[in-house]
């Protein structure tokens, strides 16, 4: 069922495959509760979201959250999180995604989508901002939507440490700082796949193997490019 979402790993195949892969793959772990309970015991919160935020990259990134600031959340998904951001942080939030959401989030590529000039206090990024057609442009888009002290915050995973990722090079001329989680994260991977194994019949007894082995592989690939000393993750604020 969700075998397309592992075409996704080159440009070409993203850009053709990504809005289906992903709708039919939340259409599945949306419903999920099997899914919903991994999601509390991995990030601490009873919150759908389809990424790797450990508790202390939650905190993190909550960190640079002020009452009825403006944030844009781009790659929002389904946008569950953005709208519990929202919620319990009092963040005037919108979201954007290749996806629709049920929150009415803007259903668009933020890569090709006008994202507003001296608009928001803070954009972030949460596992979402990979596999771009034009990094520079893209980014420059971003910037220009932050008012004049605002930031961009995002997580990044990268097969070589940040400074020498694409990102990382791309951010040479640009204020930011980087927050290595690295080590965070492989102990992250490592947990969650123990607790995918012992949750293993609770998704097949809901009819959700699919999305089980999906799920699974992605994570055991993560564990598996931490020992092989090919992963970092990051957390980047750049600021306007
Ligand atoms: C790994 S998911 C993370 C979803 C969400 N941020 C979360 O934490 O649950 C990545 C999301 O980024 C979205 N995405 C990636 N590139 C995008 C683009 N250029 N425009 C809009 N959405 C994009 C995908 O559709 C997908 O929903």
């Amino acid at each position: 069922m969700f075998q397309f979402i592992r075409n996704l790993l080159n440009q070409k195949g993203f850009n053709a495959k990504a809005k289906r892969a992903f709708t039919n793959y939340y259409r599945f772990a949306r419903e999920s509760k099997s899914y919903l309970s991994y999601c509390n015991k991995m990030h601490g919160i009873e919150c759908f979201m389809q990424n790797n935020l450990s508790k202390k990259q939650f905190e993190a990134l909550t960190a640079h959250f002020k009452p009825n600031m403006k944030v844009l959340d781009i790659g929002c998904g389904t946008g569950d999180l953005t709208e519990y951001f929202a919620k319990n942080y009092k963040l005037k939030a919108k979201g954007m995604d290749l996806v629709e959401s049920k929150f009415k989030y803007k259903e668009a590529n933020f890569e090709t989508t006008w994202l507003g000039e001296n608009e928001y206090d803070l954009v972030i990024s949460l596992d979402g901002f990979y596999m771009l057609n034009d990094l520079y442009r893209t980014l420059n888009k971003v910037m220009d939507s932050l008012k004049p002290k605002g930031k961009f915050v995002l997580t990044y995973t990268s097969e070589r440490p940040f400074e020498k990722s694409r990102l990382g090079k791309a951010l040479k001329k640009r204020k930011h700082d980087v927050k290595d989680f690295t080590q965070d994260d492989k102990v992250f991977n490592n947990k969650a796949k123990d607790l995918l194994e012992e949750m293993k019949s609770s998704f097949i007894e809901e009819g959700n193997s699919s999305l089980f082995h999906t799920k699974y592989n992605e994570i055991k690939k993560n564990v598996d490019s931490h020992q092989n000393g090919k992963m970092y993750r990051s957390l980047v604020t750049i600021y306007k």
